[in-house]
């Protein structure tokens, strides 16, 4: 918190902060996100290039989903960190964002049963805690570009279970071996581990399953396996307790969000550390023109559980979803959150960090190229402040 002459002022998103051992020079953050450029699962040169343009002296980039084992993806050409040409490409990525001076975790992913039998090993069926698809009311993105149904998933079998955790453990290994900082545990957004903790998803008779305890062993099991092996201030974790995204409904979210809190509050005791942060998504998409779900709560709704999570959790709070400049400073200042995560203003803007620091015009996404292959179309084309006339043709201005 900056001090002048004594008096308190309140922080914005250019107040440096210490997050864990990092000393971040300012709270405005990269969000995860899935860009489906990283060829057969290998991140290559395209993205050295796409996170080094994001990248700022102590700022903080989280990158996207990244598959823990072959059975992760579902979406064409996402990342891996569960083999050795993975692990070596992406030491090449990090190396370019460390030349930046940005601090970078890596986004720890399974989908789950938001997959399809293409995207899995020998065509076998997605796992899952259930095995209810997804309804028809989603669709996945297949290679291509075409859209499919998403298919019945096989719940996992108790028996199997272990072996997932094990999975999250070597792959934060791994990250730490390709030279990140750190990782986050990717428990957002309908993917495997919201699979679990829904009561609208899961319907286990297992001591996974049932009630709210049973619900959230898997996450605090990843958390407990990964902390242990590479620190518990290298390790963040994202739920998104309200986000009905692939149909990941709870009948109490708040209380569900408060679950994990407590959970991650005690685990922290029991580390003798803390963890890295908690990141939280609020459904509040429609700030851009299009919710993730199509439903969500009223803004005061969603105000208090962020606010209510934010108290309760003991540790660094990073908010997500739909904040401009002007609410992000707000979150800030107000101490609704300590750090603030840019997804889709990230996309278009590079220098993201310098607009929001002179108050610039922002360039306008394209949504149709987020999740297309090309290496720079829609990727690493949008234009930095000043060179608008080379950059992107699809642009508008927002
Ligand atoms: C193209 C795209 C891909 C995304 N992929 C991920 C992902 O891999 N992991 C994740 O946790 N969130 C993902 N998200 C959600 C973002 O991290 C972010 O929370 C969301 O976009 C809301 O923030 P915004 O309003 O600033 O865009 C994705 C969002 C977008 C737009």
């Amino acid at each position: 918190m900056a001090q002048k002459l004594g008096q308190t002022t309140a922080p914005d998103l250019f107040s440096p902060f210490k997050m864990a051992n990092f000393n971040l020079s300012h709270r405005v953050v990269l969000a995860p996100m899935t860009r489906c450029r990283a060829l057969n699962g290998i991140p290559g040169p395209a993205l050295a290039e796409y996170y080094s343009q994001r990248s700022t002296p102590g700022g903080f980039l989280i990158t996207e989903g990244t598959s823990i084992s072959p059975s992760g993806p579902g979406f064409p050409h996402v990342p891996g960190i569960y083999t050795e040409e993975q692990v070596n490409a992406w030491k090449k990525v990090v190396d370019a964002v460390h030349a930046k001076g940005s601090i970078i975790f890596c986004q720890l992913w399974h989908v789950g049963r938001a997959s399809h039998q293409v995207y899995q090993p020998a065509g076998a069926a997605p796992i899952s805690s259930t095995s209810v698809p997804i309804s028809k009311r989603w669709r996945i993105l297949l290679p291509g570009g075409s859209h499919g149904i998403y298919p019945k998933p096989r719940a996992l079998e108790t028996s199997e279970i272990l072996g997932v955790v094990q999975d999250y453990r070597q792959a934060a290994i791994n990250a730490i071996k390709a030279g990140f900082d750190g990782i986050e545990i990717h428990g957002a957004h309908g993917y495997l581990i919201d699979q679990f903790l829904k009561d609208g998803i899961n319907d286990r008779t297992d001591e996974y399953g049932g009630s709210l305890a049973n619900r959230c062993k898997f996450i605090v099991e990843i958390v407990k396996a990964v902390a242990g092996a590479i620190g518990a201030d290298r390790v963040g974790v994202r739920i998104s307790p309200a986000i009905d995204h692939m149909d990941a409904t709870d009948s109490d979210p708040l209380g569900l969000g408060l679950a994990v809190v407590e959970r991650l509050n005690k685990l922290q005791l029991e580390f003798g550390a803390k963890l890295a942060y908690l990141h939280v998504t609020q459904p509040r998409y429609v700030a851009y023109g299009q919710t993730e779900s199509g439903k969500h709560g009223s803004e005061e709704e969603e105000a208090h559980l962020m606010r209510t999570l934010r108290k309760a959790y003991q540790g660094t709070f990073i908010c997500s979803g739909g904040y401009t400049r002007e609410l992000g400073m707000e979150a800030v200042a107000q101490g609704d959150a300590d750090l603030v995560s840019y997804g889709r203003l990230f996309i278009s803007n590079p220098d993201l960090v310098l607009r929001f620091k002179k108050n610039a015009p922002l360039n306008k996404y394209v949504r149709a190229t987020f999740y297309t292959q090309d290496p720079v179309v829609g990727y690493t084309d949008y234009p930095f402040l000043g060179e608008e006339s080379k950059g992107n043709q699809a642009l508008s201005r927002l």
